[in-house]
């Protein structure tokens, strides 16, 4: 029997061959469990004898079992490892990639909080008064133009600015100083094209407290301009006219280490807070901790769409709508 089982261990080509070899022999139906019953019939001083012997053909043959199996399983993992063609290409998973917008604002965002800005939002629907009335815009101004901006039957509208976000901000703050970055949509019913989307994002800034003066303004933009697109980025203040701050300027900038023929480029409104809008929160919502007699505070608005076009050379404002992409896989 021991001999049979082993030849039928040896010709197995693979586990189960192996484990129907197993069967026959050691299974409960099993050649060696049958010749084990014999055991009950034998003569009292042969059944030590046999039982020996059955115990070392049991014991033999579980050994050689092991043994076989072993080696398949070897034999199973070097052929797979022969299998594998280690020339062949990786596959790659296809990822996706921050939006050049987010990416943009993440940066911007960084380098406020550096200079101790926190975030702030308000709403997208706004009302008149947070839009154009606390901001010293009057009812004639040609933005509150219903060719202009997006209103609802209620009277509200969609914000065109984040303006907005300023007066929200001091409305719910208790007393100065506020510093704030308030990023986030902005919509305007302008002809779609290269350069103007109807719906787009702004950066608001504001810092009130007491004293703050032009050369804060000037300072804190400056370092910003430089830390965004460079050290050598020239920043210049252009005199302009908002309803809400007073003075009010454009800001340009040149990116020199473009080039040599860089170009002066509009990027930003800015201006001291005119004290109309201080003293509208102030008598408007009984917090005369932001009186005009009290504090003094510069303001600022940029697009980010112009920051992110400026930044990467995009042509035409609508590729950041698109989700093109072969457009967004160039910013993964
Ligand atoms: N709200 C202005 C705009 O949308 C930008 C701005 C913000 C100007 C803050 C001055 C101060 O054009």
């Amino acid at each position: 029997i021991q001999a049979d089982a082993i030849a039928a261990i040896t010709a197995a080509t693979d586990e189960r061959s192996l484990d129907d070899a197993r069967v026959a022999f050691l299974g409960k139906s099993g050649t060696l469990t049958k010749a084990s019953s014999v055991m009950k019939d034998l003569p009292k001083e042969e059944k030590p004898k046999v039982g020996q012997l059955l115990n070392q053909a049991r014991q033999a043959i579980t050994a050689e079992l092991d043994a076989k199996r072993e080696a398949l399983i070897a034999e199973a993992d070097a052929k797979s490892v022969a299998d594998l063609d280690l020339t062949l290409p990786g596959r790659t998973l296809p990822t996706g990639a921050i939006h050049p917008l987010t990416l943009m604002q993440d940066r911007v965002t960084k380098i406020f909080r550096q200079l101790g800005f926190a975030l702030a939002t308000g709403p997208e629907v706004e009302t008149e008064w947070h839009c154009f009335d606390a901001l010293n815009t009057p009812a004639d101004h040609p933005a509150r133009n219903e060719s202009d901006t997006f209103y609802f039957d209620s009277g509200k509208l969609l914000r065109t600015h984040t303006s907005s976000v300023q007066i929200r901000t001091m409305e719910e703050t208790a007393a100065p100083p506020v510093r704030i970055i308030a990023p986030g949509s902005a919509f305007r019913r302008d002809e779609i094209d290269a350069t103007h989307l109807s719906v787009f994002n702004q950066i608001e800034g504001l810092y009130v407290a007491e004293n703050v003066t032009l050369s804060d303004l000037k300072g804190t933009l400056e370092f910003f301009f430089k830390s965004l697109y460079g050290e050598s980025t020239e920043v210049r203040f252009r005199p302009h006219f908002f309803p809400f701050t007073e003075p009010s300027f454009e800001i340009d900038v040149k990116l020199t280490a473009a080039g040599k023929d860089a170009k002066w480029i509009e990027i930003a409104g800015c201006g001291m807070v005119d004290p109309a809008v201080f003293d509208e929160v102030s008598k408007a919502r009984g917090n005369e901790a932001f009186g005009s007699d009290k504090v003094t505070g510069f303001a600022f608005g940029m697009g980010l769409e112009r920051l992110t076009m400026i930044e990467y050379g995009i042509a035409d404002i609508r590729h950041l709508i698109e989700n093109d992409q072969r457009f967004l896989n160039q910013f993964a």
